[in-house]
């Protein structure tokens, strides 16, 4: 049976604006907005499907800018809000989930892409091909995103450095940091469904890595051995809370990458992290999510003061 076209109305608006903007294409149109941010642009766009164009598109562009223009006197900067409006093949719209998912190339030295990309990496550059599945972690969640960046920083300075991934979701920190070379690598998450996918990545990108589940509220107090480089892409409480066992993975003079946490959260976190003996050595704000990367220079101390 030959189906019908549809209709994609979107409007392309700024990360801060696309809840504001999805409410008002939505309620303009009568139909449920959807919304996916692009990682290259730092755009989002906001797009309703429906069987028919709407009625009168000139009358649509004028109250979408009204709407537009009543965000801004509210103090939300929506950008241009440029509209399109396109007859998209039904085959297409059942597709276009996977235009969320575009490679995301990290630094020059990877390359993060989906199974259905056919995008070359540049020379030198590592891949790490992760489809969506159940577990965390893409690419394209600003935390990972944040995470990656530090994770591709300290690449071809020296001799390699050894990795921990707590919390490991789908395995994209640490599937990335071994094939740029950082040994040993290991990873935990309390999720079994977690782990259990972050092995196959590791397997289908070919790398050899330590995965386990571990719960870091139950890990031992004394670590048996510690690491270079260590992410949490966690929660802040959980990090506050958890923060003598986070650091005291961590080897003398190594950075700790701190991300999940909410920018309005962020001074806190800080707080707790340079209270144990860590130095903020660079902070990113992404969307509404701030990271961090602590350096400890002295061996952690096991009594961090309570904030
Ligand atoms: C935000 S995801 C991060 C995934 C991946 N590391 C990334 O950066 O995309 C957080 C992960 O931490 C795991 N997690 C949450 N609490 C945990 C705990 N107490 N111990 C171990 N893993 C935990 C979750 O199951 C989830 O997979």
């Amino acid at each position: 049976m030959k189906r019908q076209p549809l209709w994609r109305i979107s409007v392309v608006t700024t990360p801060e604006a696309e809840d504001a903007v999805a409410e008002l294409l939505g309620r303009l149109l009568g139909e449920g907005a959807s919304s996916y941010y692009d990682v290259e642009n730092q755009s989002s766009q906001v797009s309703v499907y429906r069987p028919q164009a709407p009625p009168s598109s000139a009358r649509l562009r004028q109250a979408l800018k009204t709407g537009l223009q009543r965000l801004r006197d509210c103090g939300l900067e929506p950008g241009w809000g440029t509209v399109t409006l396109r007859r998209v093949r039904h085959e297409d719209w059942a597709e276009s989930w996977k235009r969320h998912f575009k490679p995301i190339e990290v630094g020059r030295s990877l390359l993060i892409k989906p199974s259905w990309s056919r995008r070359r990496p540049k020379p030198r550059q590592q891949v790490v091909v992760l489809d969506p599945g159940l577990s965390f972690g893409t690419g394209q969640h600003p935390t990972t995103a944040s995470c990656l960046k530090e994770v591709t920083r300290h690449v071809g300075k020296g001799a390699s450095r050894s990795f921990l991934d707590i919390g490991t979701g789908s395995g994209i920190l640490a599937i990335a940091a071994a094939k740029l070379n950082y040994q040993p690598v290991r990873a935990f998450d309390f999720d079994p469904d977690a782990v259990r996918i972050a092995r196959e990545n590791a397997k289908n990108n070919g790398v050899n890595l330590r995965l386990t589940r571990a719960d870091v509220t139950r890990l031992p107090r004394r670590p048996a051995r510690r690491y270079d480089l260590v992410c949490a892409n966690l929660i802040s409480p959980l990090l506050v809370a958890e923060r003598k066992r986070i650091i005291s993975l961590l080897n003398q003079g190594g950075t700790l990458v701190l991300a999940g946490i909410l920018k309005t959260e962020f001074s806190a976190v800080q707080a707790a992290f340079e209270a144990a003996g860590g130095v903020l050595q660079r902070t990113e704000s992404r969307q509404e999510w701030q990271s961090g990367a602590f350096h400890f220079a002295k061996k952690a101390p096991l009594t961090a003061k309570k904030v």
